[in-house]
């Protein structure tokens, strides 16, 4: 047990953040969480604080007494941020500054949740030192905050660790290809619309794997570094409608858009062997990730 060790969470209410709180009170964290939007977890050894990343006092003022933050809060979503790219810009690269701003003047560890689209249309399989080209505005403000964890190291010796997450599903995402077609398919099992060509190519993390990594990240990543948080293999769409469809035993008739939201990055995929190295693995395969993400869906 680990009761003397706290710990916060920004953008505790989130997908990823809920099932970080609630792993980190496993293993016995207390933990304070900081989000916009109120938290589903009331338990003693978690205290919420509802509030703004961009409202510097507040955040300050609750990241007192923590040793390290989890830095997950953000404006998440890709077609969002082209369509209102200052917010995405305030949310993502203002707001990680604070974060890391905070950090330096309380002395906390900052674990900080980027994402691959800072990678762009890289090489395949993309290992971490691949130039950051991102080609949205999502993907530049989470560079933007990659970049100030690299400044904040180096100038103040503030100790950071970038996560670049790939694709994370499962229990609890309400967005993405799998709760998407999941959904269409629940309203109309004999027609599916796939979005795109369903030959984009990503690399899906089962939040459990995502979860493990972020716990192994905030014991034994190296300050001043970024690691790639993926599964190591890329998975077609067309693959996921058949996991799917094989699941529920359907053969709808299935029509294609064609086209992708601007600024999706269509074909992804994670070289992990530098977290490897960490000790870390993915355990989950893509199969039984949307099994358990069906059961979930169903209930
Ligand atoms: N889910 C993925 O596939 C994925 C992939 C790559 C990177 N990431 C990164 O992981 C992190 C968590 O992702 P998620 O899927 O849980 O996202 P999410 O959208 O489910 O959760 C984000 C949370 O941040 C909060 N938030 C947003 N703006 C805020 C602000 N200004 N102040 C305080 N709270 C604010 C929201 O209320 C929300 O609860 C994000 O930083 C995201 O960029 C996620």
């Amino acid at each position: 047990m680990n009761l003397q060790k706290k710990t916060m969470i920004t953008g505790c209410s989130g997908f990823i953040g809920t099932h970080l709180v609630r792993r980190l009170l496993d293993e016995g964290f207390q933990v304070r969480g900081y989000d916009l939007n109120k938290s589903s977890i009331a338990c003693p050894n978690f205290e919420f604080v509802q509030g703004n990343i961009l409202d510097m006092e507040k955040l300050r003022e609750s990241m007192d007494g923590c040793e390290s933050v989890f830095h997950l809060a953000a404006q998440t979503s890709v077609p969002k941020a082209t369509k209102n790219p200052f917010h995405d810009f305030k949310a993502n690269a203002e707001g990680t500054f604070n974060v890391l701003l905070a950090a330096k003047e309380l002395g906390a560890r900052v674990i900080y949740t980027s994402t691959s689209t800072v990678y762009g249309l890289a090489d395949i399989p993309t290992n971490e030192s691949q130039t950051l080209k991102p080609i949205s505005f999502y993907g530049a403000s989470k560079a933007a905050g990659d970049l100030y964890c690299f400044a904040f190291y180096h100038t103040f010796g503030v100790d950071t660790v970038i996560l670049r997450l790939y694709n994370v599903y499962g229990p609890g995402n309400r967005k993405g290809v799998m709760y998407d077609l999941f959904k269409k398919l629940e309203r109309d099992p004999s027609h599916l619309e796939v979005i795109g060509t369903g030959l984009q190519r990503k690399d899906y993390i089962y939040i459990e794997d995502t979860v493990d990594v972020l716990l192994v990240a905030h014991e034994k990543g190296a300050s001043g570094e970024a690691y790639n948080v993926g599964s190591g293999i890329s998975t077609t769409v067309n693959e996921i409608v058949k996991i799917i469809l094989d699941i529920l035993q359907l053969s709808p008739e299935i029509m294609y858009t064609g086209q992708s939201w601007k600024g999706d990055v269509v074909s992804a995929q994670a070289d992990i062997s530098k977290f490897k190295n960490l000790g870390w693995s993915p355990k989950v395969s893509i199969e039984d990730g949307i099994r358990r993400t069906y059961e979930w869906i169903k209930d």
